[in-house]
């Protein structure tokens, strides 16, 4: 069994994220928020191609040297626990956990040059560099269930790794609001997975997916091109009830 005492700072790469949540070019034309984004180069590699993207995680109080020092104080902890349960994955895109951990490294190297960049995400005078589209405040540091943004200021949240995941820690009312909470601030939510860190189904979803659907949006679980846990190959889309359809 895996244990995590707490959250960790983990992070996955941009071509990982556009697998798990399914994403078209479509929807890298859209402003996202990557909520618990950690230390994932989701959003550098997604900006540099010029996609507006924030991401949201209690870690960006925190600055760079401390972020690292927290990724290298749990890192060994997560290789031999995978070592340990690495029949709960699949090995076809990583050889082993080491070359998980190398992989996971890389992404949070480019997470890290990029954070170290621009501190807390704020670009010198609000410039936007080489002319994308990145917004001033890139990093924003942000916990659920109560995010620092205003209405609607996304057209899709994604939330990887996080809700679900930790379903021992967090109950199901906490998900609620947090699911919620994306929504408010977002047109449409994505989730990956929907299994606990044990490779089980999240016991909160069904009771989550009725109550998120009782206030009035559409929860569905949609299978996707990716599965790194055994089983673990659907996300949940939340859309507020007559919203369009996936692309
Ligand atoms: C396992 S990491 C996943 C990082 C990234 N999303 C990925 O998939 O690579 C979990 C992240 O959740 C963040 N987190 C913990 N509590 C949170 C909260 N209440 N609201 C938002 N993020 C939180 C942690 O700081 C951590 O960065």
């Amino acid at each position: 069994m895996f244990r995590y005492d707490e959250i960790v700072p983990w992070g996955r790469s941009f071509e990982e994220y556009r697998a798990m949540f399914a994403l078209s070019e479509a929807d890298l034309a859209r402003r996202i928020l990557g909520c618990a984004d950690g230390p994932a180069s989701f959003n550098a590699m997604a900006s540099e191609q010029g996609a507006f993207v924030v991401s949201a995680d209690p870690l960006y109080a925190l600055d760079q040297v401390e972020i690292r020092r927290r990724i290298d104080a749990t890192y060994d902890n997560v290789i031999s626990q995978t070592w340990e349960n690495r029949e709960k994955f699949v090995w076809r895109h990583f050889r082993d956990p080491d070359a998980l951990g190398q992989a996971r490294r890389q992404a949070m190297d480019l997470f890290l040059a990029d954070y170290g960049a621009y501190p807390h995400g704020a670009y010198p005078h609000g410039a936007h560099p080489h002319g994308t589209r990145r917004p001033a405040g890139c990093y924003v540091a942000g916990t659920l269930p109560h995010l620092p943004f205003r209405d609607q200021a996304f057209e899709l949240a994604l939330c990887s790794h996080f809700l679900f995941l930790y379903s021992d820690g967090l109950d199901a009312a906490f998900h609620q609001g947090a699911i919620l909470e994306l929504l408010r601030v977002a047109g449409e939510v994505r989730i990956f997975p929907l299994l606990d860190y044990n490779g089980e189904i999240s016991p909160h979803l069904d009771a989550v997916t009725q109550a998120i659907e009782y206030k009035g949006f559409i929860a569905e679980i949609v299978e996707v091109d990716y599965e790194f846990q055994l089983g673990g190959k659907e996300m949940l889309r939340c859309v507020r009830r007559g919203e369009v359809g996936p692309a």
